[in-house]
């Protein structure tokens, strides 16, 4: 008989280079956060499944609530992937804020998929829990490139490409970096639509041959800061990559006046580079911080943003 609780985590990200561009076919990369979001499963006593997030005063049931919590039709959509057909009762906390672009729903997804395969004693590999992370997040996403489920199911720093084909597997590169990375992520905007926001830049893709240059150029960047990362003394160039990324992705659309401030008073501040990272829309910067200018961009931005992270990187 397996057990009668079962707890787990997943990671949350940052991603570096490549957001929105990784959808339409070109690498992106990305970090993984360890402190993203903590799964408990349960067997249910009352015969229903159901999600609790405590911190949100949440407790749902799939099939019933779906209508009104896309949360209920997510964890639906997992019990049906993972062919679960007995009453779970699933509790979620997550450490970071949610819908600013830190893969907080593909955390909360594959920390509910880990827990949920321990507790009926199923060991699931990090492929099996990505393609079980596109259940979850298709609720929340419409067309997932997969780079935030990789991120939370594998932690890390990895060059992620999406495959051409449905159903195949993704290019997944692990990199090591050639010297620690001080990054400053700070929550600019409101929380924005993942959906929308992809749905927007895909529409421009479409119909802008300035746009498609844009994803293409995007890719290029980011191959450019793959062979930055591992080589020492790169910063400096990896901070320029990251602005004319950041310019790129305005020109995508996704910029907002929060976002542009918040980079600028970085820049000023002393971080060789700033950019959204995620969606966009609202949500987050990251920065590049220059040595010793760490503190100094952090204080900027609280002056501007709500909420400041601090991430030394290093592998
Ligand atoms: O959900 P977010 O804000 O972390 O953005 C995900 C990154 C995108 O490239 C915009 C979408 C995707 O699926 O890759």
């Amino acid at each position: 008989m397996s057990s009668t609780t079962a707890t787990a985590t997943a990671c949350g990200k940052i991603l570096l280079f490549g957001e929105h561009a990784v959808v339409h076919g070109q690498p992106a990369i990305a970090i993984g956060l360890p402190d993203g979001a903590t799964a408990t499963a349960r067997r249910a006593t009352d015969g229903l499944s159901r999600l609790r997030v405590a911190a949100w005063g949440l407790d749902v049931v799939p099939g019933r609530d779906d209508e009104r919590e896309s949360l209920a039709r997510a964890l639906g959509a997992l019990l049906a992937a993972m062919h679960i057909d007995e009453p779970l009762d699933v509790e979620l906390t997550l450490a970071l804020p949610v819908g600013v672009g830190l893969g907080s729903s593909a955390a909360l997804g594959i920390a509910a998929a880990r827990a949920i395969a321990n507790l009926v004693g199923r060991t699931l590999e990090v492929d099996a829990l990505v393609e079980l992370g596109f259940a979850w997040e298709g609720v929340f996403h419409g067309t997932p490139s997969g780079i935030d489920h990789t991120a939370a199911a594998r932690g890390g720093v990895f060059l992620f490409r999406r495959p051409a084909q449905p159903g195949a597997r993704p290019t997944i590169e692990p990199l090591v970096l050639a010297e620690p990375l001080e990054l400053v992520v700070a929550v600019a905007g409101p929380a924005s639509s993942t959906r929308e926001m992809v749905a927007a830049v895909t529409t421009r893709v479409e119909r802008d041959p300035a746009a498609r240059e844009a994803v293409d150029e995007i890719g290029r960047i980011v191959e450019q800061a793959r062979a930055l990362l591992a080589r020492p003394g790169s910063s400096a160039r990896l901070g320029e990559l990251m602005n004319r990324n950041h310019a790129l992705l305005d020109l995508l659309g996704v910029n907002t006046p929060a976002l542009e401030t918040a980079c600028q008073r970085a820049r000023q501040a002393g971080a060789l580079g700033a950019k959204v990272t995620g969606a966009g829309g609202g949500g987050c910067i990251v920065a590049l911080s220059a040595p010793g200018r760490h503190a100094a961009i952090v204080d900027a931005l609280r002056g501007v943003c709500p909420e400041v992270l601090c991430r030394t990187l290093s592998s």
